[in-house]
C-alpha cells in the first residue's frame, strides 16, 4: 500500500508568522501507514520524530503500520486523511494517552515512553472531542490546566487573545460551540508547550468575528513563533 503522498509544500512569507507548511494526504488509505515525507533540507533537530510507529488495538484492529515522520521546529504541519486513517491515533500516542505496538517517538528529543514526563511538557493537545467539565467556569478550567496556578498574567492574554476574557467566569455550558473549541485551544497553550497538536481544528470556530477562525490562528500561530526556537 502506497504511503501519505505530500499535497503542498509553502514558505509562508509573512513575517508575523514565519513558519512553512506541509501537509500530506492519502485519499484512500487505511490503515495509515508508511507516512515518508521528503526530509526538509536543513533539517537535522526535528521537533517531532516517529520511526517505524505501528498500533493494533485490543480487538485486534491495526490503525497504523510502520509510519515514519518527522517534523521540523517552527514548522506549521497538516495531516489529512479520511474518517478512521489513523490520525488521531498518531495524535494520541504522540500525547501518551494510547501506548504504541512498536517503534518510537521522541517530542522536542524527549523519548515519549522513557522520559515521558518531559516529553509532555512540551505538548499541547486540543482534541477531537470537547472534554471539560461544563459546571466549571472559564478561568477555573484554563487555571487547572496551567497546574499552580501560576503567571495569570500569561493566562490572562490568552484569553484575551481567543476573546474570552469576558467569558472568565461564565460556566463552560453557557457559551457557544466555538466558544468552548477556543477554551481547549486556552487549556492546551497554559503550560506553554512548544508543539501543539490541533485534532480536528476547524469544526464550529467561526470566521466572522475577530475571535473566529483568524483571531484564534493568529494566537496559535504567535505562540508557535514564539515557542519554536
Ligand atoms: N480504542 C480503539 N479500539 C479499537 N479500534 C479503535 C480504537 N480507537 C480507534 N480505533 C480504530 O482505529 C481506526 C483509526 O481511528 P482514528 O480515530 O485514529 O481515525 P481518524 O483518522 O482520527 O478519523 P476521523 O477523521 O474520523 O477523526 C478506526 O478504524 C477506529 O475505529
Ligand atoms: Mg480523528
Amino acid at each position: 500500500m502506497a504511503g501519505l503522498v505530500p499535497v503542498m509544500t509553502r514558505e509562508r512569507t509573512s513575517p508575523r508568522i514565519p513558519h512553512s507548511l506541509r501537509s500530506c494526504y492519502h485519499p484512500g488509505m487505511k490503515p495509515l501507514d508508511s507516512l515518508e515525507m521528503p526530509r526538509p533540507a536543513g533539517a537535522s533537530d526535528p521537533i517531532i520524530a516517529v520511526s517505524g510507529l505501528s498500533k493494533t488495538y485490543a480487538s485486534g484492529f491495526q490503525a497504523l503500520k510502520k509510519v515514519d515522520l518527522e517534523i521540523r521546529r517552527g514548522e506549521i504541519f497538516a495531516l489529512l486523511g479520511p474518517n478512521g486513517a489513523g490520525k488521531t491515533t498518531l495524535i494520541s500516542i504522540i500525547c501518551g494517552i494510547v501506548n504504541p505496538s512498536t517503534g518510537t517517538v521522541t517530542a522536542d528529543r524527549h523519548d515519549i515512553i522513557r522520559d515521558y514526563r518531559s516529553a509532555r511538557t512540551k505538548i499541547g493537545l486540543v482534541p477531537q472531542e470537547l472534554t471539560t467539565d461544563a459546571f466549571e467556569s472559564v478561568w477555573a478550567t484554563v487555571t487547572f490546566s496551567r497546574g499552580l496556578f501560576g503567571n495569570p498574567a500569561y493566562l490572562e492574554k490568552i484569553l484575551k487573545d481567543l476573546s474570552l476574557w469576558e467569558k472568565r467566569d461564565s460556566k463552560i455550558m453557557t457559551l457557544s460551540g466555538g466558544m468552548k473549541r477556543r477554551i481547549m485551544i486556552a487549556k492546551a497553550l497554559s503550560h506553554e508547550p512548544k508543539i501543539l497538536f490541533l485534532d480536528e481544528p476547524r469544526p464550529r470556530v467561526s470566521t466572522s468575528s475577530c475571535g473566529g477562525t483568524c483571531g484564534t490562528w493568529s494566537v496559535v500561530c504567535g505562540r508557535a513563533a514564539s515557542r519554536s526556537s
